[in-house]
């Protein structure tokens, strides 16, 4: 275990010791927050990941280098900081060691990185189950006409290894990775139950006999382990120890508040509190803590997998944007679902999460278009409502009610001041701080570290 096992607690937290920052997606996913925390987190001391796992896919671009990070916090281009794996997180060790080995490779120091023992393991039969559930889901909603169809998952094992977590008994954390007869004897069983579980489907989806060879995975877990042993710690204590000598963590947010389990497009959504709110069940540090909350959000809306989407452009134009954008899954290389700026949503995101800020991306993305779109209210069975569903068959009925605006042209790309925006972007601009009712701090003009404003 790493040396940090032995540091007591700190206290209680003070006005003093507000000093943490978060980066939360506002949408479906892919909002540039990868960008955003490698761009905080040079003024910060440790970049922490609360919640999700390998679903996420965040990219970094600086100069001609591209990192795509699915489980490594996204400041790990930055030497020195300490990088958080916490409780929260669900953790493919076997993926996360591939990351380790995969930016080592390319000189990128991820000494920093530890884990919480209190971290839940995605294990081999998990993504097996992600898999199973979405093709059954699939092939009933297909034969029988069926509304509830596949979740469309990233099939990185994420559903059931939250819901193995909260079964108890059987779910295995990161600290059971250095307890061999416990591991053992938690995957025989487990894999004895989805024996029966999985049989039936066997034949059809050709589910392979090793899939569940409970020593083999054993076997493969403790080696796993054993490669993460000085980084696994009781991370806990480690963020109070550093809130108490006051340096400055900066939470980094996977996937987004409308995945949000709670609160986003139930059931049409990954299986972990996505928002702010996730962070003090996610790591330990309590509310009071936090300061800035910055909400990460495109200037037009994507989403990867099924559920509603009500401002979905299912043509030319979002074609066009889906091309210019490069809308195609960091993890999964899925072609993004493209819909115009929904108001709404955002609006709803940005109190959930108590943002003191919003991220506005890709706004470079949207020159050249003659007119916007914009939705600033929705019509739900014939009334007018600037409120967001909690249902997503309501969501489903929504129709949108636009607000148009002028498009704008050249190459925003090259902008790094407000004043150097076309004056018909500023507008875009104002239109969302006005219905979000949040500031606008920074603008992203391009995927580098330097296309960026207000920074
Ligand atoms: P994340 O999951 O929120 O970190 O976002 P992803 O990395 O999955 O997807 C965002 C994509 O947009 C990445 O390919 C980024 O390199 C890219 N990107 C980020 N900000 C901008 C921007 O302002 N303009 C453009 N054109 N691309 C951007
Ligand atoms: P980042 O962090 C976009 C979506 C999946 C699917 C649903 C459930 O890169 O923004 P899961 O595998 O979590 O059970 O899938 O959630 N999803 C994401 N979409 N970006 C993500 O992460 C996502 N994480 C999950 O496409 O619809
Ligand atoms: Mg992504």
């Amino acid at each position: 275990m790493a040396e940090h096992d032995t540091i007591e607690g700190g206290g209680p937290t003070t006005e003093n010791t507000r000093r943490c920052s978060t980066v939360v997606g506002l949408h479906w996913g892919d909002e540039g927050k990868g960008k955003l925390v490698d761009l905080l987190a040079k003024e910060h001391d440790a970049v922490v990941r609360f919640n999700g796992g390998a679903n996420a896919g965040h990219s970094i671009q600086i100069g001609d280098e591209r990192f795509a990070l699915h489980l490594m916090p996204s400041g790990v281009l930055h030497p020195g900081k300490r990088l958080v794996i916490g409780n929260g997180v669900v953790v493919d060790p076997e993926q996360l060691l591939a990351e380790i080995d995969g930016l080592g490779a390319r000189n990128v120091d991820t000494s920093g990185l530890v884990v919480s023992s209190r971290a839940h393991v995605v294990l081999p039969y998990h993504k097996d189950e992600d898999g199973l559930r979405e093709a059954m889901l699939q092939g009933r909603a297909e034969s029988a006409k069926q509304k509830q169809g596949e979740i469309g998952t990233t099939r990185r094992g994420i559903g059931p290894s939250y819901a193995e977590k909260t079964n108890r008994s059987l779910a295995v954390r990161v600290g059971d990775l250095l307890r061999p007869e416990v591991l053992r004897e938690k995957v025989a069983a487990s894999c004895e139950i989805r024996h029966a579980m999985f049989a039936e489907f066997a034949s059809t989806d050709g589910v392979p006999a090793e899939a569940l060879d409970a020593e083999a995975i054993t076997e493969r877990m403790l080696a796993a382990g054993q490669r993460l042993r000085d980084r696994i710690t009781d991370t806990v204590y480690l963020l109070h120890e550093m809130v108490q000598r006051g340096q400055r963590l900066l939470f980094e947010g996977a996937n987004a508040t409308l995945l949000d389990v709670d609160h986003g497009t139930f059931p049409f959504v990954t299986s972990s509190s996505t928002c702010a709110l996730g962070i003090g069940p996610g790591t330990g540090v309590p509310p009071t803590c936090l300061d800035r909350v910055i909400g990460v959000m495109k200037a037009y809306c994507t989403r990867v997998g099924a559920g509603p989407f009500p401002t979905e452009l299912e043509n030319a134009t979002g074609d066009a944007i889906r091309e210019r954008g490069r809308e195609y899954g960091t993890t999964t290389g899925r072609p993004r679902r493209v819909g115009w700026l929904d108001l709404v949503a955002t609006r709803y995101a940005a109190m959930v999460n108590g943002c003191t800020g919003l991220a506005v991306t890709m706004l470079d993305v949207l020159s050249g278009f003659d007119e916007l779109l914009v939705c600033t209210e929705y019509e739900i069975d014939g009334v007018k409502t600037d409120r967001f569903p909690a249902d997503a068959e309501a969501l489903r009925s929504v129709r949108p009610i636009y607000t148009r605006m002028d498009g704008f042209s050249g190459d925003l790309s090259l902008a790094r001041s407000v004043g150097e925006l076309p004056a018909r972007a500023r507008a875009y601009l104002e239109l969302i701080e006005q219905h979000a009712g949040v500031p606008v701090d920074i603008v992203s003009v391009g995927p580098e570290r330097a296309q960026t404003i207000g920074l």
